[in-house]
């Protein structure tokens, strides 16, 4: 694939290839507990009867949100692919998949008591008007939930991947780099209080927690070569990435034959007042 000029048409461009990718490398990591991030999300919602999932991708939080006793769900995406890979899932009956931007959602004032976002909301642009957005279709007293990424969890396989990326994408033609995706400001605690006050949220609830994604070195690759900064770069350089990626795990690697592999992802919570 090529790179695109907004970092909206490059998400669709991306997710048009790829419209399961996220849930694939991370609905099977697993926090110390055992659960995924995904899981830990659901937990932060439970009970609520009216949820909207904010970049809901190919669907898997709303399954999972689904299970918890009839909710009404919806989910908006830039995705149509991720959104029709949504609807293969089995969600409640009178769930609404909306491919929009989540900058302008269709929905009424008040219409959500929970707006959840997975790994999404840290993606999007004008993240002012997303929040003003978020706020106005949540009841008073209604909560967003979200998790955002954090970093490598040290001295394992993710670590090693992110370090030789960065050298891929240095030596990459500049048309090979994804543009700037996302407000940073959401990556952090002070960041999110300081777009989410202004439209009436309270105190952010900011838990960091690490996922492990360790197992057999191919599934391990699978997992990490999900991120969008190769989504540009041609085959073969992917290819030689694989390559050395195999090589420098191969003295992280277990009898057993798995490689530890671990980032933290932030779980962030706050009320609207
Ligand atoms: C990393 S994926 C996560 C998908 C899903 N939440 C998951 O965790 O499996 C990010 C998703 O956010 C969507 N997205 C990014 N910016 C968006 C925006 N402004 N409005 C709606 N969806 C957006 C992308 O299309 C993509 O499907």
């Amino acid at each position: 694939m090529t790179n695109t000029a907004s970092p909206e048409d490059f998400l669709r461009a991306f997710h048009a290839q790829r419209p399961a990718v996220t849930a694939e490398a991370f609905g099977g990591g697993r926090a110390p507990d055992g659960r995924s991030s995904y899981e830990l999300l659901c937990d932060r919602v439970a009970g609520s009867r009216r949820v909207l999932d904010l970049g809901c991708g190919d669907g898997l939080l709303l399954e999972l949100l689904a299970r918890d006793d009839g909710p009404r769900l919806a989910g908006v995406d830039l995705s149509p692919q991720s959104l029709a890979a949504a609807r293969r899932r089995p969600l409640p009956a009178g769930t609404r998949l909306v491919a929009v931007r989540a900058q302008e959602l269709p929905f009424a004032d008040g219409e959500f008591d929970a707006c959840v976002s997975h790994l999404a909301l840290m993606l999007m642009g004008e993240v002012e008007q997303v929040a003003a957005e978020i706020a106005r279709v949540l009841v008073p007293g209604g909560t967003l939930a979200c998790v955002v990424g954090g970093g490598p969890v040290g001295g394992e396989a993710f670590e090693r991947f992110g370090r030789l990326l960065k050298r891929a994408v240095d030596e990459a033609p500049a048309s090979s780099r994804i543009p700037p995706l996302g407000d940073r400001r959401t990556r952090s605690r002070a960041g999110l209080e300081e777009i989410l006050r202004p439209v009436g949220f309270g105190p952010v609830h900011w838990q960091t927690v690490p996922i492990d994604l360790g197992g057999p070195v191919a599934r391990v690759w699978d997992a990490v070569s999900g991120f969008y900064e190769l989504g540009p770069l041609d085959t073969a350089t992917v290819a030689r990435l694989r390559e050395d990626f195999f090589a420098d795990v191969a003295d992280l690697t277990t009898p057993e034959g798995t490689v530890p592999c671990g980032f933290t992802v932030h779980l962030a919570a706050a009320r609207l007042r």
